[in-house]
């Protein structure tokens, strides 16, 4: 199993090119599953998810096919064509969904085209329990019928989805994905009020219209919509992804140094911007792209709650917390998003961090160093925060389980190279 190793203490210089938004590509491929046409995605990060979520997709009878490698270059994406002409399979089983939540997603399609659909649950992860009641409650509004029998979602919908009016009574990525997938091939009218307004979910909108859906309220929190009975291939870019442009501003605001985002879209990112300006690191937006700067002076301390956009995201939650823990004071993070969204405190501390969590808050001591050891993480996201946290530790770290970073980082350790970290994935 490969793991990174980081011997910290070097400043970034340069520029990092930010690749598409994983948590776009991933739903936009899924809707290649309502059309018969042939989606074309371009700027399609290289990621493991990606990856699994081909394999999901293909054996639903999707083809699939990927042009564009550049293996040694980084941000380009790749270039990827999906063809549902037929779907030869409505079921999205156990083992494939267990590994990626994600893919749970294909309920709403394959019952608006197909108006039958057998998933698995998902089930548990490491960041919380995260049910899925109100994709169901969704899909029942729309008129489908919903049994769970071993440990599947049976959903069937003999006659057709119909336009209905759905309330969320909390903001949800994914039941909104659902519902949106899902409305734009049923009969007649839907409302979806309370709809997560994440970027991601704008840019599957997005793409919906160019297929030929009717869809108002795009980036709102109430999105209408008029069903209609068949939707054309079209061609999408996947956005920037603002989660890997604050985690590479947090990298840098922990080290010090000048590093250009290339491709960053601020307008994603206000509240991280904010948050970085409140801890005394320089945020410009450019042209082509945000600038990160910090000279040597201490980063101040935060107060940050988790919300959904245009709120801090709960995916940058982890790699504040690392950048926090050499602040100038205490700092107070609070995760309102998942309940067990923490584990990579106990890994922090291995680095020497003081970090005391109380309920869905934790509160950041800095200090002033840090010292490289061996850590591992549960997440993604917790992974990424042991990588910012060995940037500035003194020594080395030695960072297990990079399966976890493969799955939302493409190329990391190229990238943050490039800038002048000391970082190497030993193989193995
Ligand atoms: C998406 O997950 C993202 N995943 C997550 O990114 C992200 O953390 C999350 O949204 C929040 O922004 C992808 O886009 C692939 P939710 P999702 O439904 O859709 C509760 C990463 O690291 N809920 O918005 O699963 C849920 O438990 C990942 O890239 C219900 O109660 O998240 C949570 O508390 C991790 N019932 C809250 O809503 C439901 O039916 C928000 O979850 C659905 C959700």
């Amino acid at each position: 199993m490969d793991r990174i190793r980081i011997r910290g203490g070097n400043r970034l210089n340069g520029s990092i090119p930010i690749s598409g938004a994983k948590n776009a590509a991933l739903p936009l491929m899924i809707v290649s599953l309502l059309t018969p046409g042939t989606l074309t995605l371009s700027n399609v990060p290289r990621l493991a998810d990606v990856r699994l979520l081909q394999r999901i997709l293909q054996n639903h009878g999707i083809d699939i096919t990927v042009a564009g490698k550049r293996a040694s270059q980084t941000g380009m994406g790749d270039v990827m064509h999906l063809s549902a002409k037929d779907i030869v399979d409505t079921t999205a089983p156990y083992d494939l969904v267990s590994k990626m939540r994600a893919s749970f997603w294909v309920l709403g399609p394959l019952l608006a085209r197909c108006g039958v659909a057998k998933v698995s649950l998902p089930g548990g992860c490491a960041i919380g329990t995260r049910p899925v009641d109100m994709h169901l409650m969704a899909m029942e509004k729309l008129g489908a019928e919903i049994a769970i029998e071993n440990g599947y979602v049976l959903a069937s919908a003999k006659k057709g989805l119909k336009g209905a009016h759905i309330v969320f009574d909390k903001v949800s990525v994914g039941a909104t994905h659902a519902a949106l997938m899902a409305a734009v091939l049923a009969e007649g009218d839907t409302i979806i009020e309370n709809a997560a307004s994440e970027p991601e979910i704008g840019d599957v909108a997005e793409c919906l219209v160019k297929m030929g859906a009717k869809i108002e309220g795009i980036h709102t929190a109430t999105l209408r919509i008029k069903g209609v009975t068949s939707l054309q291939g079209c061609e999408h870019s996947v956005i920037a992804d603002r989660i890997e442009t604050g985690t590479y501003a947090m990298c840098v605001g922990m080290t010090g140094g000048d590093v250009l985002l290339q491709g960053a879209n601020a307008n994603h990112l206000g509240a991280v911007i904010d948050v970085m300006q409140r801890a005394g690191v320089d945020v410009k937006v450019k042209n082509d792209g945000l600038r990160i700067h910090r000279n040597g002076a201490a980063l101040e301390p935060v107060r940050v709650d988790t919300e959904p956009f245009p709120g801090f995201p709960t995916d940058c939650q982890a790699q504040l917390m690392a950048m926090m823990t050499m602040a100038h004071g205490t700092s107070i993070i609070r995760e309102t998003i998942f309940e067990n969204r923490f584990m990579h405190v106990q890994e922090l501390a291995r680095l020497g961090s003081d970090i005391h969590l109380h309920g869905d808050t934790a509160e950041v001591r800095g200090v002033k160093k840090l010292t490289g050891a061996p850590v591992m993480a549960t997440d993604l996201r917790a992974s990424v925060s042991l990588v910012i946290a060995g940037l500035a530790a003194e020594g080395e770290t030695m960072i297990n389980r990079v399966y976890h970073l493969d799955r939302g980082f493409e190329t990391l350790e190229d990238k943050l190279q490039a800038c002048g970290a000391d970082v190497a994935r030993i193989s193995g």
